[in-house]
């Protein structure tokens, strides 16, 4: 993979420094709306409720998607190298009463494979159920060798979900919402973009490559979703406050997740991976949805 030197890895002080920036961004209408379609698209793809699944959340951040699994039932570690984001996932999972069910990992993740896991409870000792590595890519120099390791954390039949940006997003919106089609022309082959939030560089990851190193890393691709197929084509962001209006916006996006040809040029990919060997696994073979 190419691209600009300034996209070299984003250590623990980029996203450290810029936390106020990320309350921003979790709270905008369209990023509440990301984290509601993305327990959807959970439900139907690894599903599992109240069953009391080892989840470890890579770069869980501050909980977005960890809390919500505890809340239906399952165990949740969420992994982080940023002290602040994972203070705050703690607070909230204690004030949700989900502090029996999260427990937050100060590390970064290249040291995964050395660390003990296990829980309190004795969970994952032989890997976990489903793992969550979501908008955590695209800052990663090495995304194969980072598949990798979110693969091996993995026990055998279980599930890795991965999301990032889609770079087709990034041309539409940029034409259609911003109504700057000369910016979007810059776009199309460009292999990095700034991330206002963190103030850092991208890298602007196809999800066809991701799919292929989950493939050699003998975890296959089953379920594909796209995460947000209309809302940032929607040039009238204020409306977008109204529940009624962001109600009706996430009925359709619900419908358009897993289907063709929305689900290739929404904001975010999705893609739910099953680990061979497992007793449940799937056979080779074309992914489902
Ligand atoms: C854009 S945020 C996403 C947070 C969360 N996954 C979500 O979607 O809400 C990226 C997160 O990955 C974490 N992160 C990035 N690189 C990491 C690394 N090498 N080791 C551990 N955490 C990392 C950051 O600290 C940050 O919390």
């Amino acid at each position: 993979m190419t691209g600009s030197p300034r996209a070299a890895e984003a250590g623990a002080d980029v996203f450290e420094g810029r936390v106020d920036a990320w309350d921003t961004w979790r709270a905008a209408p369209w990023n509440r709306l990301r984290y509601r379609l993305v327990e959807q698209t959970l439900d139907r793809g690894f599903g599992r409720a109240g069953a009391g699944c080892r989840v470890l959340d890579v770069g869980g951040g501050d909980g977005g998607d960890g809390l919500g699994l505890a809340e239906r039932g399952h165990r949740v570690t969420i992994l982080d190298h940023s002290p602040a984001l994972l203070d705050r996932a703690a607070a909230r999972a204690e004030a949700a009463g989900l502090a029996g069910r999260v427990r937050t990992v100060r590390a970064d993740l290249d040291t995964m494979p050395a660390l003990d896991l296990t829980g309190p409870g004795g969970e994952a000792p032989g890997g976990f159920d489903l793992v969550l590595c979501h908008n955590v890519l695209h800052y990663r120099a090495d995304v194969a060798g980072t598949i990798g390791l979110l693969v091996r954390m993995v026990g055998p039949g279980g599930t890795l979900s991965v999301m990032a940006p889609n770079p087709a997003m990034d041309v539409l919106s940029r034409a259609v919402r911003l109504a700057d089609p000369a910016g979007a022309l810059t776009l199309i082959d460009a292999p990095t973009l700034r991330s206002e939030t963190f103030e850092h560089d991208m890298w602007r990851l196809e999800p066809g490559s991701v799919e292929a190193a989950l493939a050699s890393a003998g975890c296959p691709v089953r379920h594909r979703y796209g995460i947000r197929c209309v809302m940032d084509l929607i040039t009238d962001d204020a409306r977008k406050a109204d529940p009624a209006f962001s109600a009706a916006v996430e009925r359709l996006e619900l419908e358009l997740c897993d289907r063709e040809p929305y689900v290739r040029t929404a904001r975010f990919w999705q893609l739910l991976a099953v680990r061979d060997g497992g007793p449940g696994a799937v056979p080779p073979g074309p992914p489902v949805t």
